[in-house]
């Protein structure tokens, strides 16, 4: 087992390897003395496998528990969802030392994040990330939220979790897609930060050992945290390829996964950077190749204007700007903040 200390605000640890399910009801027990009750919420894909792993050690550890179960996918990250996960813990009558235990991919555990943010004001919850996406990214650094029909992720809290315990023993029933998806957000982590675990993943593609590169990827968030816990600067770096992924992802109508986005988008701001002299001429190349290793796309045809449109749109953007993060070299990468006619010039230049 792989333990990362993340030493935010409300610092804990993450657990990464095989087989540490088993031992859910003692770390609740240890963090959280106080949990009279626990609410493990969990999606419609992820509990026919994992839940009676993920509760037995509750039950031998004598841990009353109650399940809430929503349906899996993106579309159910919404305030309604959250509404009724907060009045299910209301008409449990669970109370501020209660637990929320998050069984699942990044939509689960955002949620359930939210939902303990606001809870009676705050309640301890435990992250047990069954995807590869939530085991390197969205478990770890206490960003929780639900989406609201504007965009993604625009209701939301700060809120650390309690712990984060990843078996990777639950990667093993990871639908193909979502595998796929979440090797882009690795490969994402090894362009922002980390030569050496690219040229591992461009030697061993998928076979790479999972707890080794997901503690590697935890270790940069881990750092990433340290510095920026509020996302008011470098933390910034972690939406390598998402500017244009966003808009590409909500422009599919979700046809495309997270990944998939995610993959494009980073394909295209290497190919600009590449035009435009900020990075060595064969960066872009070489992250083609990896992500087309990977089973990721590269391009979209989707037009310009449409992408421009919900790109404005996001978040992200700052005043009349928006943040875009630009390959130098891998393993370095800079934001580089864009008006509306840069922005357009930049990514017309890497389609
Ligand atoms: N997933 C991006 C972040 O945690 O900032």
């Amino acid at each position: 087992m792989n333990t990362v200390h993340i030493p935010a605000s409300r610092p804990y640890d993450v657990q990464i390897g095989p087989g540490l399910l088993y031992s859910l009801g003692d770390r609740v027990k240890a963090l959280c003395p106080r949990a009279g009750r626990c609410l493990v919420v969990t999606d419609d894909a992820v509990g026919p496998l994992w839940l009676r792993k993920a509760t037995h050690p509750l039950c031998a550890g004598d841990l009353p528990f109650h399940v809430y179960t929503l349906p899996h996918g993106e579309a159910s990250k919404t305030a309604e969802q959250l509404v009724a996960l907060l009045n299910c813990a209301a008409s449990l009558h669970l109370t501020r030392s209660d637990v929320f235990l998050a069984l699942g991919g990044g939509m689960v555990g955002d949620l359930t994040g939210l939902a303990a943010a606001t809870y009676m004001r705050g309640v301890d919850y435990i992250q047990i990330p069954t995807t590869l996406l939530a085991a390197i990214d969205s478990s770890v650094g206490g960003k929780t939220a639900v989406d609201l029909p504007a965009g993604k992720n625009l209701m939301g809290a700060f809120w650390q979790p309690r712990h984060v315990l990843c078996d990777t023993d639950t990667l093993r029933t990871l639908p193909e897609a979502d595998f796929v998806s979440g090797c882009a957000e690795l490969i994402k982590t090894a362009v922002l930060f980390d030569p050496a675990l690219f040229d591992l993943l461009a030697r061993e593609g998928r076979d790479f050992d999972q707890a080794a590169v997901i503690t590697r990827c935890v270790e940069h968030k881990r750092d990433v945290v340290a510095q920026d816990e509020r996302d008011t600067g470098r933390r910034a770096l972690l939406n390598l390829g998402h500017t244009l992924g966003h808009a590409a992802e909500a422009h599919s109508g979700f046809a495309l996964t997270h990944g998939q986005a995610v993959a494009i988008g980073m394909a295209t701001v290497c190919r600009a950077a590449g035009k435009y002299g900020i990075c060595p001429p064969d960066l872009p190349a070489q992250v083609e190749a990896i992500l087309e290793k990977f089973g990721l796309p590269t391009h979209t045809d989707y037009p310009l204007d449409a992408l421009m449109e919900r790109m404005l749109s996001d978040k992200k953007r700052a005043g009349n700007t928006v943040n875009v993060i630009v390959p130098e070299r891998i393993g370095a990468c800079a934001v580089r903040p864009m008006d509306r006619d840069v922005l357009r010039d930049f990514m017309k230049a890497g389609l």
